[in-house]
């Protein structure tokens, strides 16, 4: 074996960080409007006034999370009035998973007793803002879990309250939701929809020019000079834009400068790009089929069977082939929008007929996702 397997001194990285998930940047351009946005609304709070209430909403990987986090670096570095809360809903989407995540933050004591009941958890969060005086910002960051668990008014409610019953708490909230589809007024009950008239802070997709400038300033931060070349990068922003997503262009950038690294090389090669792309859409592809129900893998699967590079099944001939076991046909046509949601299949009117007959078209080749289905169902594969 050799012996320097695990040696640093040959890297291409600068600062590997600079690639990580939750890496908040320093450079952080093209939202001015949406962080002043926020900034506004906070900054009553700074006075001892209410904070104002804000949704931000947009696509995924716009820069609605970074933006929140750079408010909240900004408010620890100047005042000790306003503390900062985030929740990620992803993690936490129950109520009491929401409301505990919140009193252990601000409380910095470990999680309330089990068998303490969400009220009892409000009073001790209501007791501990009014005897501190700090109020909370609490962000509900990726907010639409709650509302695919029907949790969301539920979480609301209460946190819009504290400030009828205690006029003294001014606690404000940032509801940050990044599935379009979402209409949030469907997910609130009339009391809550009556107390909650928050700020709404849009941040629409970037351009190629926009990713383009965050990917180069994040390659000057994150690799030593000339490792990427103006071309590979090009071509990565170019894939990027298929997808609107600058999350997948750092991904790309780590994965490409890994496999140089990797075979020893001082620089990229046009292969390490191409690999990168293949192996991050493969990946993908396999995160998102690997979470699917056995339902809506079940009609995934059916939808592949049926489909060829010839001829695309209808939506009604992919729910007439569902065995008697499988989903009924109002859910199977749910799924199968959801499918085309999560860019598994892609659902296309037909142009010419009668009727609003849809076609479903699988994204990639037949056998691949055959293989990417099973794996997903087979035992073991899921928690
Ligand atoms: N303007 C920007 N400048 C530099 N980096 C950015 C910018 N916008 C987004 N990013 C980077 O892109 C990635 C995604 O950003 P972020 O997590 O803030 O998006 P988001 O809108 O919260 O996405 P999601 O809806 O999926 O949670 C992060 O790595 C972030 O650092
Ligand atoms: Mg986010």
């Amino acid at each position: 074996m050799k012996t320097n397997l695990l040696a640093w001194e040959e890297t291409l990285f600068r600062n590997p960080d600079v690639f990580e998930l939750s890496y908040v940047p320093d450079q952080f351009d093209y939202r001015d409007d949406q962080t002043e946005a926020l900034a506004f609304a906070v900054r009553p709070g700074l006075r001892g006034g209410k904070i104002l209430d804000t949704v931000c909403r947009g696509p995924p990987a716009t820069g609605k999370t970074t933006s929140v986090k750079k408010i909240f670096e900004l408010l620890d570095d100047t005042t000790e009035l306003v503390r900062p809360v985030h929740v990620n809903c992803k993690i936490d989407s129950t109520e009491y998973a929401v409301f505990s995540r919140i009193y252990t933050a601000l409380t910095k004591r470990s999680a309330p007793a089990s068998g303490t009941s969400n009220k009892q958890l409000l009073d001790l969060l209501a007791q501990h803002i009014r005897k501190t005086g700090v109020q909370p910002l609490i962000c509900l960051d990726d907010a639409n879990y709650l509302m695919y668990e029907k949790q969301f008014t539920n979480v609301l409610y209460p946190l819009l309250r504290m400030h009828e019953v205690f006029p003294e708490i001014n606690l404000g909230l940032i509801v940050v939701i990044s599935d379009p589809r979402i209409d949030i007024n469907e997910h609130l009950d009339v009391r809550t929809r009556s107390t909650f008239h928050p700020e709404i802070v849009y941040f629409p997709p970037y351009s190629a020019r926009e990713i383009a400038g965050i990917l180069n300033a994040r390659v000057k931060a994150g690799l030593y000079p000339n490792v990427l070349s103006a071309g590979q990068l090009d071509t990565i922003v170019e894939t990027c834009m298929k997808c609107g997503d600058v999350r997948m262009g750092l991904d790309l950038i780590r994965r490409a400068v890994m496999s140089a690294e990797k075979d020893a090389r001082r620089s990229v090669g046009d292969s390490d790009v191409e690999q990168a792309i293949a192996a991050h859409l493969n990946l993908h592809k396999l995160d998102v089929i690997g979470a699917l129900s056995p339902d809506e893998l079940l009609v995934l699967k059916t939808a592949a069977m049926l489909f060829t590079p010839e001829t695309s099944p209808t939506t009604k001939e992919v729910i007439d082939a569902l065995p008697a076991e499988g989903p009924k046909s109002t859910r199977a046509s749910e799924i199968l929008n959801l499918l085309e949601v999560l860019g598994l299949v892609d659902l296309e009117y037909a142009t010419s007929g009668a009727g609003r007959r849809r076609y479903v078209h699988i994204h990639g080749e037949k056998d691949e996702f055959l293989k990417l289905i099973a794996a997903a169902g087979s035992p073991g594969s899921k928690q």
